[in-house]
């Protein structure tokens, strides 16, 4: 267990009383001194869990190829930033720009990259990649103006702090984190702000009785940030979740969806390790697609990461490495099973993408996007203005 974040835990409930559960996912994750994020490299083989582009760089090559048409409808500007929010140790940075320096190296000349990563050893690690792998020269040394480019978040929005919430005699509740003595519990009470009954009622979720969800507020000032840092361009989300009928859905979630990770073992106990593992609640798309809308961000699409994938180019992709120069059976095999696992529809190939534009045509869509989902998320179609 992190004793530190439990003592600092304690020591803010000792002082304030019961925080939310956003508090506390904020210091469990996110505190310099103790938090999980802020103490450690933790995604890989050797911590806790496989993001997408952990798996097999040829994610990466995927997502490369749509930033590149991304990079065309844009008029293929210079420089074109490519923002990345949470890049971890640079796992899908580096096989983008991989792909590029390989495939289009005129086009690599005219891209340069802001990460923004709050944990330190992760930056740090990121930095010294880069360089390994003689990309140093596109990371930007000053927080750039608003640009015109790509903003990236893979596994990003799932890892902000949300608020639990649950419906208790036909009244919204919060629940909010005690310590009782010898552990962590929640308690119910009346909820922190009114945006989350303002949330519900606007994406249309009626609680039933004794159901609990979570909202992810945080989201909202994400959004904020991201819609600032854009001048014009794109927003590409990668996350577990649902549009919000799925996502609050009573029979499939009905105890919300919060979820732990460590050492490759899922678990559903936020207050069993503080600060030892990570916390995650799956994404309201709906919520992300319409707070987007509020802040110009129009949603231009949301489709499955198999979808995605897919459309995208990855069997083609697979297909060419057959005959790489130098190619052997094993790492073909391996490229292979990653790639059936990015597929997955029980697996990575269920997580959904989603694009949003400012300022930028609604009728250009990237070949990932062909396939699009509609329900239960507002959408600007293709050839009309306007959503639904
Ligand atoms: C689940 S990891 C995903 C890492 C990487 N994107 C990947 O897919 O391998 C979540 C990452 O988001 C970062 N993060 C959390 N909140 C953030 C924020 N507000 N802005 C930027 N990054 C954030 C965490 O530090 C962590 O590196």
């Amino acid at each position: 267990m992190g004793q530190e974040a439990v003592e600092r835990l304690r020591r803010e409930i000792e002082r304030h009383g019961p925080i939310t559960f956003a508090r506390y996912m904020e210091i469990a994750l996110y505190d310099p001194a103790c938090g999980y994020y802020a103490t450690g490299l933790r995604v890989g083989r050797a911590g806790d869990y496989l993001t997408a582009p952990e798996t097999h760089p040829i994610f990466g090559w995927v997502v490369a190829r749509q930033v590149l048409e991304l990079w065309d409808f844009l008029g293929r500007p210079a420089p074109f930033v490519l923002i990345e929010y949470g890049p971890a140790a640079g796992e899908l940075a580096l096989a983008l720009f991989g792909y590029l320096a390989r495939t289009a190296p005129e086009a690599l000349e005219r891209f340069r990259y802001w990460p923004v990563e709050p944990s330190r050893p992760a930056r740090e690690r990121l930095v010294e990649r880069l360089a390994e792998a003689g990309f140093a020269r596109l990371l930007l040394d000053d927080a750039p103006e608003p640009i015109t480019g790509v903003v990236l978040a893979n596994e990003v929005v799932d890892a902000l702090p949300v608020h639990r919430v649950r419906r208790k005699g036909g009244r919204l509740r919060e629940l909010y984190v005690a310590w009782d003595g010898e552990r962590f519990v929640e308690r119910p009470g009346p909820p922190s702000t009114p945006e989350l009954e303002r949330w519900l009622v606007r994406l249309g979720v009626q609680l039933v009785e004794g159901q609990t969800t979570e909202l992810c507020l945080a989201s909202l000032a994400w959004l904020d940030e991201v819609a600032a840092r854009l001048r014009r361009g794109y927003l590409l989300v990668f996350d577990y979740g649902y549009p919000s009928p799925e996502r609050h859905d009573p029979n499939r979630f009905p105890a919300g969806s919060i979820r732990t990770y460590s050492r490759h073992t899922v678990g559903d106990d936020p207050f069993a390790d503080p600060g030892g593992q990570d916390i995650t609640a799956h994404v309201d798309f709906t919520m992300l697609a319409l707070a987007a809308q509020d802040r110009d961000l129009v949603p231009l699409g949301l489709t499955t990461q198999a979808a995605f994938l897919a459309h995208g180019g990855l069997g083609e992709l697979l297909v060419a490495l057959q005959t790489e120069p130098g190619m052997t059976a094993e790492r073909y095999l391996v490229a292979r099973a990653a790639a059936v696992h990015l597929l997955d529809p029980a697996g990575l190939g269920r997580f959904r993408v989603a694009l949003f534009g400012k300022a930028v045509s609604p009728t250009l869509l990237p070949s990932g996007f062909r396939e699009r989902l509609l329900s239960g998320v507002p959408l600007t179609r293709p050839g009309a203005e306007g959503t639904r």
